[in-house]
């Protein structure tokens, strides 16, 4: 049976970075790891105890990425990895604040990703992410920065470490952006509680919350998301890897789901958390009981929730609604 199409909402294409092409890359640009055999560093990507502990190991890696060629070689396996999954649609997330950190020039890392999104088999775009641990003077001095590859991106995301930097501080860049045109979204509700996802949504205007799996302690934010179909970009493993939840079967995206919030199903860091998005489906089908109802309509919410034209859209999920479901 082919996979369910989908589309893919939450992922960042720096957490997509293989074992295997990381060795490559550090072998092609001459950057030291702690071990050159692929098994042994999925191995260390395994054990985490927190979102900070998996930053430190995912910043760290991204040593590797130097050329143009790489960043391409980066984004384009994704997109193949992702079109095998169904997926229809990518928005994939970018830190370009880690690669200048690194000494990569704007145009190299825009060059390279956006060509591999020009030749890729699927409907994909690029949302530029600012680091919110780095402060909001960073995030508007790289949003400056990135307008000169405007065309390049459709919209702008706010991810890092969560706690302590709230979406209230970034308020005046979200105002950059919105002048832009470019769309609005933000990581809230991952570790930190429903204030941060009130924030994103009264303070920077956003149009979908990254994780907002917290949302459900606050009755009044969870009436909010569904009045206004706020949709909730969900990343089960994920959220399983990290701790925020304490097991797939403890994951509260069914209950989210009967509440008649539009949450989707996403892979974050797929080449962390142990799988891309249709291993996501197969995991949370497999530990909620989700019907293959709800799996139907955690297809057409990710397609209502994405920022691609409208005609697309309708096309695909009419596709989801005449999709054999196994
Ligand atoms: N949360 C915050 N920042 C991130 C994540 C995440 O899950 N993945 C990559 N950067
Ligand atoms: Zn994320």
């Amino acid at each position: 049976m082919p996979p369910l199409p989908v589309a893919e909402l939450h992922v960042h294409v720096e957490g997509t970075l293989e074992a295997e092409l990381l060795v490559a890359l550090a072998r092609r640009n001459d950057v030291a790891l702690p071990t050159y055999d692929p098994v042994a560093l999925t191995e260390r990507y395994r054990h985490f105890t927190s979102l900070q502990s998996f930053l430190d190991v995912y910043y760290a890696n991204l040593a590797v990425l130097r050329s143009a060629t790489d960043f391409y070689d980066l984004m384009a396996a994704y997109l193949r990895r992702a079109a095998a999954a169904g997926v229809r649609r990518a928005e994939v997330f970018f830190d370009p604040q880690t690669h200048l950190n690194n000494g990569v020039g704007f145009e190299t890392l825009v060059e390279g990703f956006s060509s591999a999104v020009a030749d890729a088999p699927i409907s994909a775009d690029l949302i530029l992410c600012f680091l919110r641990d780095l402060g909001p003077d960073a995030a508007e001095q790289t949003l400056r920065a990135g307008l000169e590859f405007r065309e390049h991106f459709i919209g702008v995301g706010l991810d890092s470490a969560e706690l302590g930097h709230p979406p209230r501080l970034f308020k005046r860049v979200y105002e950059i952006a919105a002048a832009e045109g470019l769309r609005k979204v933000a990581h809230a509700g991952e570790e930190a509680g429903p204030e941060y996802v009130w924030e994103a949504l009264d303070i920077l205007g956003v149009e979908r919350i990254d994780h907002g799996v917290r949302s459900l302690a606050d009755p009044r934010l969870v009436a909010r998301l569904r009045a206004d179909r706020v949709p909730l970009t969900v990343c089960p493993l994920s959220n399983v890897c990290l701790k925020g939840v304490g097991s797939l079967a403890e994951h509260p995206l069914k209950t989210m789901l009967d509440a008649g919030l539009v949450v989707t199903v996403n892979s974050d860091d797929p080449a962390y958390f142990g799988g891309h998005v249709d291993d996501n489906f197969a995991a949370v089908r497999a530990a909620l009981g989700l019907s293959a109802e709800d799996v139907r309509q955690l297809a057409l919410n990710s397609f209502e929730a994405s920022f691609a034209p409208r005609e697309d859209k309708e096309r695909w999920q009419a596709e989801v609604l005449s999709a054999q479901i196994g």
